[in-house]
């Protein structure tokens, strides 16, 4: 299988099976996932709930595996000592929990972790300009956050390279993430946008072979696309 060199893996625990939480991390650690997404749902910002700090705090000692964490809550600047403290190594904050998502960046940067700005399909690339030369990574929704197993929007897919470009421009080499519908088909089209991490949930929890399915997202799209929507 062709791949391509520095894309990274998350496969992200929301499709895993939550009883065994701890054997599905070290599975995926084992299969060759790079990093461990980690989706926290608050039943506000978005219309489901996952799980909070403690989760965090529980898998920590079972993996080296970076935990990139997602947090679709709000507000989300009461938390972010909480989660640093339970082992996330990267945060990401929607740009649309609220009006201050500079301090929240600037607050993950100070608590020593790595600062994502994450965008819902509906906002436009301009409302994250001014955060670009703090943010350490960018994390771009391909379904509207809530739920795993949505269909990938392709219409992300310009704004993934308009994203690259404004990052380009500022001489920044930032980590792109795509998250939602993320497979093995809809993966090197992300990548052609200048995407650099896969986020997986489905396409890796729910494939009898995680290192298989963690390959697939590294790779050139076997069916060259086809099969994508
Ligand atoms: C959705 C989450 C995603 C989700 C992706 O709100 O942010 O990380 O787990 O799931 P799949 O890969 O199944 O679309
Ligand atoms: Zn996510």
């Amino acid at each position: 299988m062709t791949t391509t060199p520095g894309v990274i893996v998350a496969p992200s625990l929301l499709a895993a099976d939550f009883a065994r939480a701890g054997e599905e991390t070290a599975a995926v650690e084992a299969a060759g996932a790079d990093w461990l997404h980690l989706d926290v749902m608050d039943g506000h910002f978005v219309p489901n709930l996952s799980f909070g700090p403690q989760m965090i705090k529980a898998l920590r000692p079972r993996s080296k595996l970076p935990f990139d964490v997602h947090l679709m809550i709000e507000p989300v600047d009461p938390f972010l000592e909480a989660f640093v403290a339970a082992g996330a190594d990267h945060i990401h904050v929607h740009i649309e929990a609220g009006p201050h998502a500079h301090r929240s960046l600037q607050t993950i940067k100070a608590l020593g972790a790595k600062a994502g700005i994450a965008l819902c399909p509906a906002t436009p690339v301009e409302v994250i300009a001014e955060v670009l030369d703090i943010a350490d990574l960018v994390l771009v929704m391909t379904v509207n956050p809530g739920f795993g197993g949505q269909k990938f929007l392709g219409s992300q897919l310009s704004k993934v390279a308009r994203i690259r470009s404004l990052l380009t421009r500022i001489g920044r080499d930032l980590p792109i993430l795509v998250d939602g519908g993320i497979d093995r088909h809809t993966a090197p089209r992300c990548i052609e946008a200048g995407a650099t991490v896969m986020v997986g949930g489905t396409a890796v929890f729910g494939a009898p072979d995680y290192g298989a399915a963690i390959a697939g997202l590294r790779g050139a799209d076997p069916d060259g696309g086809r099969s994508a929507g």
